[in-house]
């Protein structure tokens, strides 16, 4: 794992050899989002079920559209992250009559589980532990990007 911390020496990573690259941004840093849209093929906007999470990804929205209005290929989708199967809220997320976004939404969503929580203290993936839904909404969510030819 490497960490850069600015958007800058993003270009360095388009010489590594390697077949997949996967850079997490900080929520709060747009030119670092900027340069991370400029050069991803695929873009995935993980929202947790609520209004203030939704609403955040609008600035990001707004990076995807710009490099598609200039020509830019780029693969776009929300990810519902820490949805709960009985809260009315992560239904309605859920359903994605939310989304007026012009930005499709992946039928995965990975659920609220202690085991992703433990998986990010331990510094371990969630394949290592052993809750099996919870590997299996990984599995989902890889399943759905190959379907799309994404990955
Ligand atoms: N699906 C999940 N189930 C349970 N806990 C989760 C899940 N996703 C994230 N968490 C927990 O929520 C906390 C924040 O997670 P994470 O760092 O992924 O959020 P983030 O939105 O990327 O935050 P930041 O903007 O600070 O990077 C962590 O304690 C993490 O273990
Ligand atoms: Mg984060």
């Amino acid at each position: 794992m490497i960490a850069l911390d600015r958007a800058s020496m993003l270009d360095s990573i388009k010489s590594m050899a390697a077949d997949y690259i996967v850079i997490d941004t900080p929520a709060k840093a747009e030119s670092m989002a900027a340069g991370v849209v400029r050069i991803s093929n695929v873009v995935l906007l993980v929202i947790q079920p609520s209004g203030p999470d939704v609403w955040a990804s609008a600035a990001t929205v707004k990076l995807v559209r710009q490099k598609i209005d200039v020509g830019g290929a780029v693969d776009a989708a929300f990810l519902v992250n820490r949805a709960s199967g009985t809260t009315k809220l992560s239904k309605a997320i859920k359903d994605g009559s939310w989304n007026e976004y012009g930005i499709e939404q992946l039928d995965a969503v990975i659920g609220n589980r202690i085991a992703f929580a433990q998986a990010m203290t331990d510094g371990l993936s969630v394949y290592d532990l052993n809750d099996a839904a919870a590997k299996s909404e990984i599995d989902a969510v890889l399943t759905e990007m190959r379907s799309a030819r994404w990955v």
